[in-house]
């Protein structure tokens, strides 16, 4: 795809044609390799965290059908039938209530590195230079001080009074710092808008028996422990195409 869009003479407004039209300071274009490396990156750091969340979205929303059925209520009142847009956003708030509070639950990035560059004390702690620190963020949503009943699925915690009130780095699911998700604002669009579309589209059960629960230890991101299998069902009675 890079050989042929560098050889393409037809102007294309999409991310890899960005990445190739870019310059350094010194007017040097990407190499081939700097170019994959880059597109691998939004792939593996852009792709699979949104999918993850939407997991464990639906999961959540099928186990708590008055939040399923509130969401349903505002797609289908604001939408009326339409595909959602950019435009629809601001007035689907409760979506985006539920893909943040999902992602309280189980953020997908559920642990954030840093190496100390220099010996540093932090609250007692010796941490010496090189030692690499890990921060949970799947721990932080869990403080009781600031999420009452932290196991609890509630997409209320985010109403944007509440949030505001929320101490800066209680919740995190993008990191923070100089390093934060690059996607961080485009992966609440996509989020919001997906479960819009879908809840739009069709009914999601959850299919019993199942024991689904997070598994760190094979997978970079928090992915459920096997798949996660649900019976969907179109929603006819919309007159949807
Ligand atoms: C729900 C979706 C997403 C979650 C939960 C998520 C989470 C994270 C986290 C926790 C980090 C590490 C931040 C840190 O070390 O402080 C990160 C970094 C990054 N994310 Fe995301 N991300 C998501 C979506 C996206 C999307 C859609 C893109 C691209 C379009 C993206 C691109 C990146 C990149 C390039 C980095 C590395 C940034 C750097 O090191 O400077 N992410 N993300």
């Amino acid at each position: 795809m890079i050989d042929e869009r560098r050889s393409s003479t037809v102007e294309r407004n999409d991310f890899l044609s960005l990445l190739l039209q870019a310059r350094d300071e010194d007017g040097s274009k990407m190499s081939d390799q700097q170019a994959i490396d880059e597109c691998l990156t939004l792939f593996a750091a852009g792709h699979e965290t949104t999918a993850i969340a939407l997991i464990w979205a639906w999961y959540l929303l099928c186990q708590h059908p008055d939040i399923y059925q509130k969401l349903q209520q505002e797609v289908d009142c604001v939408l009326q039938g339409r595909t959602p847009t950019y435009a629809d956003l601001p007035r689907l708030p409760y979506c985006l209530q539920v893909f943040k509070e999902t992602m309280r639950l189980y953020s997908p990035g559920y642990t954030v590195s840093r190496q100390a560059l220099h010996d540093v004390e932090i609250d007692g702690y010796l941490v010496p230079k090189g030692a690499t620190v890990l921060v949970s963020s799947y721990t932080i949503h869990r403080r009781p001080e600031y999420f009452p009943e932290p196991e609890r699925f509630e997409p209320e915690r985010f109403t944007p009074e509440r949030e505001k009130r929320l101490p800066r780095h209680a919740y995190i699911p993008f990191g923070v710092g100089p390093r934060i998700c690059i996607g961080n604002h485009f992966a609440l669009m996509e989020g919001q808008l997906l479960l819009a579309t879908l809840a739009q589209r069709a009914t999601f059960t959850l299919v019993p028996g199942q024991r689904i629960k997070p598994d760190p230890e094979h997978n970079l991101a928090l992915r459920p422990n096997g798949k996660v299998k649900v019976v969907v069902k179109k929603r006819e009675h919309l007159d949807l195409p």
